[in-house]
């Protein structure tokens, strides 16, 4: 079996490697892939771009790929998976009119509300004036959202007047271009944050392990908004009760309502909740997609043969699919960031000892990073995920770190605290 990967991130070099542990697995091809992706065995990269949807058809078809997995939600959101579909391949990843559950909020609050998900209560504004002036009505903290897609930096969670008033007319000026012509104001939540990442054909939907992000920069959750500085699966807070009511009141439901729409969503759905001090879900926002650095704490304790389930979801044959089986124990994720991200900079430096962290019992996923001859250098923002397997998540947390220390970039910035509001919880599988 052939598969393809759209993407260049850790995600997708999780995705790749965990493919790669079937035998069957004849070759992986990433598009385009990063230095990690270029090391596997019976791994390439292709250097298309991801919204080179004719080359990625073209390629798809002439090698036999039997599965296309699409990594990111911009090349959803514009239709790959529409295009792919056309030509007969089949394609892991929803639709375009499926994506708009990331590529609008809302459209994504529209869908909640029929559906009778539990959410934030929120307003869309299509012009400042009224979306200022219903602010200074309001409590704060709020939260403003641009609609539509803007890189993870579309939302500010505002504290003063000030602030939300700054974000507002951000947006309408212009800052994330059409993304922020429509503006969703949001009432402010407190708890938990876990991600939610089910599997689904359409029909049926079901969850992987709960994971915990830490989107914040800085250590202690402070800071600027990341894509995401580390990650933790199984979430301990997400225990079976609540996980069956997530699965009822909020996955199921948003699966139904996409029917309704006629839109037959196969790929990820992705709930990124708040679990509230009373202990109930309410979603955040809906993702197209696999979470990252979520996956790359998740696949690694995946026992089901990967590349059966999502050609099962991709071929509406969910249901009949076996119960999806894990390996006990935790898994910890740490991302290892350039100097100064999430703003400016550098790339193209030296990352040296990925052979040593590995020989720790860690496995190095690239995110941003590139092979030149026999160097990997740094070509992004997130440049690293450090992620161990142990027996209880102290265990998998202090794997991770023991193998971050071997690795040495220039300015290499990690945060040293994830994990540590589970490390003394025994994994819930043990
Ligand atoms: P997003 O870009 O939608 O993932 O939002 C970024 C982050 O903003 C989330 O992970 C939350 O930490 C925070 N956030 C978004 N919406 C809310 C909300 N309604 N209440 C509290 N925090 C929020
Ligand atoms: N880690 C958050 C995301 O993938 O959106």
């Amino acid at each position: 079996m052939r598969v393809l990967i759209v993407g260049n991130g850790g995600r997708e070099h999780a995705l790749a490697w965990k493919l790669l542990q079937s035998p069957q697995m004849q070759q992986v091809v990433c598009v385009p892939g990063n230095g990690g992706t270029a090391n596997l065995d019976r791994c390439s990269n292709l250097p298309l771009s991801i919204d080179d949807f004719e080359g990625i058809a073209r390629f798809a078809l002439v090698n036999n790929i039997a599965l296309i997995i699409v990594g990111p939600e911009v090349p959803l959101a514009m239709g790959i998976t529409d295009y792919l579909k056309q030509h007969h391949l089949t394609v892991f990843g929803p639709t375009r009119d499926g994506a708009q559950i990331e590529s609008s909020k809302s459209w994504a609050k529209d869908l909640m509300r029929e559906a009778g998900i539990p959410t934030a209560q929120a307003t869309v504004f299509t012009n400042a004036e009224a979306a200022q002036s219903y602010v200074r009505s309001q409590d704060l903290p709020i939260v403003i959202k641009a609609d539509g897609l803007a890189a993870g930096k579309g939302v500010t969670v505002a504290t003063s007047l000030d602030q939300a008033t700054a974000a507002i007319a951000a947006c309408f000026e212009g800052q994330f271009g059409s993304a922020g012509q429509r503006v969703v104001v949001e009432e402010y939540l407190t708890g938990q944050e876990v991600s939610i990442l089910a599997v689904t054909d359409g029909l049926t939907i079901r969850p992987l392990l709960p994971a915990q992000d830490h989107k914040r920069i800085g250590d202690g959750d402070t800071g600027e908004n990341t894509g995401g500085m580390g990650a933790y699966a199984p979430a301990p807070i997400v225990t079976p009760a609540l996980m069956s009511r997530i699965q009822t009141e909020i996955l199921e439901p948003a699966i139904a309502t996409l029917r309704d729409r006629h839109i037959d969503y196969r790929g990820v759905l992705y709930a990124g909740l708040m679990i509230t001090s009373q202990g109930d879900p309410k979603v955040i926002e809906f993702n197209c997609r696999f979470g990252d650095p979520e996956t790359q704490a998740i696949l690694p304790l995946l026992e089901t043969p990967i590349e059966k389930l999502l050609l099962a979801c991709a071929q509406g044959q969910l249901e009949q699919f076996p119960a999806i089986v894990w390996k006990p124990g935790a898994s910890a994720c740490v991302v290892m960031a350039a100097e100064g991200y999430p703003g400016a900079y550098k790339k193209g430096l030296e990352i040296m000892g990925v052979e040593q962290a590995e020989s720790n019992g860690a496995t190095v996923f690239h995110a941003g990073t590139q092979r030149k001859q026999n160097t990997i250098l740094t070509d992004g923002g997130r440049v690293l995920g450090v992620t161990a397997l142990g027996e209880d998540f102290g265990q998998a947390i202090d794997r991770a770190y023991a193998a971050v220390q071997c690795i040495q970039f220039d300015g290499m910035y990690y945060r040293r605290d994830i994990g540590d509001r589970v490390r003394p919880i025994r994994s819930s599988q043990n």
